[in-house]
């Protein structure tokens, strides 16, 4: 039993990353081992919508050929996926949003390469935007057929500066107590 974490991000050891290390810790203590991706610095481009997907039927994406493709198969490996993004202007990033494009069209276009595994959001931001955001990437674990936990609160804190989330305690515990459901779940669902 493996989950992903990936994170959204642009900035390194910023507030996503540390909050998705919180709920990746408390996977971990629970006996399931867990992975981590940053977008930050990497390649990922957009979906260039070619269908080759479509076509090829091998789980990968033809389109491009970036550090998305390449990571590609540890993604469909994993049992969980917990995504963690800033709110940039009241949405996620569009590291995040170019993930989740590509990530969720090549898994439908390969019979569902997503279906029935467990999926979360984490959101930051520093003031206002964290619901939408956690709206759009439960829509897009929801149409790929993902099982989505809940935890005490929606899955979000506030914070500017880097660090500035860790201080916010109810978005801390909200995200341990998010890591202990997907454990949880992923348990229930694999085991
Ligand atoms: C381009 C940009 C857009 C942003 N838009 C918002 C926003 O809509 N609402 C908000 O509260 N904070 C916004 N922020 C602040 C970030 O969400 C906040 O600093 C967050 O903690 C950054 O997370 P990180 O440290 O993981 O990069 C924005 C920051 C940037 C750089």
């Amino acid at each position: 039993m493996k989950v992903m974490g990936v994170c959204g991000s642009p900035r390194k050891r910023g507030n996503s990353e540390q909050l998705l290390d919180v709920a990746l810790d408390v996977v971990r203590a629970e006996g399931i081992e867990t992975d981590k991706i940053l977008l930050a610095g990497k390649q990922i481009l957009p979906c260039t919508a070619c269908l080759r997907c479509r076509e090829e039927k091998d789980g990968l994406c033809h389109g491009r050929d970036d550090d998305l493709t390449r990571a590609l198969p540890a993604i469909y490996d994993a049992d969980g996926l917990l995504l963690a993004t800033p709110v940039y202007f009241g949405a996620a990033t569009a590291e995040m949003t170019a993930f989740v494009d590509r990530v969720g069209y090549v898994s439908r276009a390969n019979g569902g390469l997503l279906n029935r595994k467990v999926g979360a959001p984490i959101v930051v931001a520093r003031r206002a935007g964290q619901n939408f955001t956690v709206a759009q990437l439960n829509y897009f674990f929801l149409i790929n057929g993902m099982i989505v936990p809940g935890a005490r609160y929606w899955p979000i804190a506030f914070g500017g500066g880097p660090g500035e989330a860790l201080q916010d305690d109810e978005g801390v515990a909200t995200i341990q107590d998010l890591g202990r459901n997907v454990a949880w779940l992923i348990k229930k669902i694999y085991s």
